[in-house]
């Protein structure tokens, strides 16, 4: 993991042969969506430990079995998660795996595939965001438009940027230049940063639409 030299709080997996392998596998339009779903939930589970990295703790101190002091650290402070659906509802089960009856909050924002602008639809958080770290969900970055839909929601609930912590499986440098301008203070974790976007703002090399594919309505 490394932050990118352009943007403090952009951070991007280190791109091992292991994530490399994996994505070579969901970006292959050949291959079958069941390996498409195995796959990108594979990476959202790295991303999300890598995320998790990102809340604050405090030392703890343990007795191991062979009767030793153990120095570690406890989380602080309380989570939830924030799926910007459709999509972001893929990265929910990774979060779920890992941080056992988190609460998510859903936000219903739908890209226009002809003006490029995101339209919100319905949102349902919990009461006290503003008290909590969110993990807000979404795996494609492409001009930002939705993220920023979603981050706005947040800040006008109350939440500090500083509390936002964005888990994101492709990235343009559009997207994140456009989210980090407007909102310094929002973590951003995502695996990999793409080269551009399409005329019809879609990420490139990209993988195509991304909840289209993982929940089969192509
Ligand atoms: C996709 C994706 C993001 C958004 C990214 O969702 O999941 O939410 O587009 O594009 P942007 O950065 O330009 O806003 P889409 O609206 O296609 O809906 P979906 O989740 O149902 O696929
Ligand atoms: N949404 C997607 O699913 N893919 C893109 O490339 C851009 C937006």
């Amino acid at each position: 993991m490394s932050h990118t030299k352009d943007h403090k709080n952009v951070y991007v997996l280190n791109q091992t042969n292991q994530l490399k392998g994996l994505f070579t596998i969901i970006r292959d339009r050949t291959k079958p969506r069941s390996e498409f779903i195995f796959y990108a939930n594979r990476i959202i589970r790295l991303i999300v430990e890598e995320g998790l990295n990102h809340l604050p703790v405090s030392p703890a101190q343990v007795t191991t079995a062979q009767n030793v002091k153990f120095d570690g650290v406890v989380f602080d402070g309380r989570i939830c998660g924030a799926s910007i659906m459709r999509a972001g509802e893929s990265m929910e089960q990774g979060l779920r795996d890992c941080c056992r009856s988190v609460r998510i909050g859903k936000i219903l924002i739908q890209r226009d595939e002809e003006s490029q602008e995101p339209v919100l639809h319905y949102k349902k958080l919990p009461d006290d965001i503003a008290d909590r770290y969110v993990l807000l969900l979404d795996p494609m970055l492409a001009t930002g438009g939705s993220a920023m839909c979603a981050m706005d929601i947040l800040i006008s609930m109350g939440c500090k940027q500083e509390q936002i912590i964005f888990l994101n499986v492709i990235a343009s440098p559009e997207g994140l230049h456009n989210v980090h301008k407007r909102f310094p203070n929002i973590r951003i974790v995502t695996a990999v940063i793409d080269e551009g976007l399409d005329n019809k703002g879609y990420i490139t090399p990209g993988l195509g639409d991304f909840g289209d594919i993982y929940f089969g309505t192509k």
